[in-house]
């Protein structure tokens, strides 16, 4: 038998916590063999700890094999406590007719406090995941705050964006899902990010010879996935949870299974020509459980190009936003 892990999971009774707690506690996040300790993390609010409660009552009732234990908790300070996966779920999501970047201002402050928090208490191996948004721009807070925690830990998703992709190209293709690979997000998790359809193969072949509507792919393709999730508020009153908990899944499991290549946000450091200190979607490819390697060698003509230069520049706008904040 492993050693359990510990892994926390902040706001974990909202609507993605919900989502989410039962799939990792589950095994479908760190494999069947894997046991785990979930410390859920809330808002210090009467009701929401309330829920909390329920959330907890209810992983009890599952008598998940792999669950060793539960924290429950609204201090930080205790749940971040030797966590050696955290996951950063806790925060406003938007409503309809807002913008992503919209939140930053109520959110950026809990990746600020929480950011010290992590590099203050969490293990040595910690492994840091934004999922509240913006999540680019949170991700890059939190790693400001860590003076222990190297930023190749802090990892933002958008692996729900990558999902959509393939799905929507399947469809236009009228292949299964299961034979579109090699498609990647680069970018912002916001309507900018780029889906760089050139790369992508659909049964082995160039996605572009079986796809061969390009004014589609630039157009519709890029947008459809740019917007789904203010399409998927304006469907639900709401936004999107059960598909972001599990992309969240796919971003942890892809991260912890060498020689996976995914779209994950990291620090850029300057590749595929992003600002050096942006969070920015693109190809990884996992080394050791945990640890990836980005993949650089991927050519971008004069389309890809303009769209990284878009999506750069609105990571470098919400940098600038936040930049008091960062520095106080
Ligand atoms: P929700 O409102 O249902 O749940 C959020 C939970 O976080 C609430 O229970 C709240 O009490 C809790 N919370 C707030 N502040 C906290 C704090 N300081 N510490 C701990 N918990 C705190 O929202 P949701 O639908 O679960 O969405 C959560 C976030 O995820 C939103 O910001 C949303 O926009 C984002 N999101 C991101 C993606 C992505 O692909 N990156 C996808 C979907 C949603
Ligand atoms: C999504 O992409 O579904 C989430 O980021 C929620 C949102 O605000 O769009």
């Amino acid at each position: 038998m492993k050693t359990p892990i510990r892994v926390a999971v902040t706001g974990a009774a909202g609507q993605i916590g919900y989502s989410l707690v039962f799939r990792i506690a589950s095994g479908a996040m760190f494999g069947p063999d894997q046991p785990l300790i979930l410390h859920l993390i809330e808002a210090p609010i009467e009701k929401v700890m309330k829920a909390l409660e329920g959330v907890a009552m209810e992983l009890d009732d599952c008598a998940f094999p792999l669950l060793k234990g539960v924290v429950q908790t609204s201090d930080p300070a205790v749940g971040f406590t030797d966590a050696n996966w955290c996951l950063m779920v806790g925060a406003k999501p938007r409503g309809p007719g807002m913008e992503r970047a919209d939140l930053l201002k109520d959110n950026g402050r809990i990746f600020i406090a929480q950011g010290q928090v992590i590099d203050a208490v969490a293990a040595a191996d910690a492994r840091v995941v934004v999922v509240g948004n913006p999540a680019n721009t949170n991700c890059m807070i939190a790693a400001s705050q860590a003076k222990r925690l190297p930023p190749e830990c802090f990892t933002a998703m958008v692996r729900l964006d990558q999902n959509r992709a393939q799905t929507q190209l399947a469809i236009k293709a009228g292949a299964d899902l299961t034979t579109v690979q090699n498609i990647f997000i680069y970018g912002n998790h916001s309507p900018t990010m780029f889906p760089a359809f050139a790369h992508a193969t659909i049964g082995g072949q160039p996605a572009t010879s079986i796809i061969t509507d390009t004014a589609w792919l630039q157009g519709p393709f890029c947008e459809t996935v740019g917007k789904r999730g203010a399409a998927i508020i304006a469907a639900r009153g709401a936004s999107s949870a059960a598909s972001a908990a599990n992309a969240l899944v796919d971003h942890v499991r892809s991260l912890v299974t060498p020689g996976t290549i995914h779209s994950v946000a990291v620090k850029s450091n300057g590749n595929y020509g992003f600002d050096a200190n942006v969070w920015a979607g693109m190809p990884v490819r996992t080394t050791t459980p945990g640890s990836y390697e980005v993949i650089t060698s991927y050519a971008m003509d004069e389309f890809a190009k303009s769209k990284i230069a878009a999506t750069n520049k609105e990571l470098l706008d919400e940098r600038a936003f936040v930049a008091e904040l960062m520095a106080k």
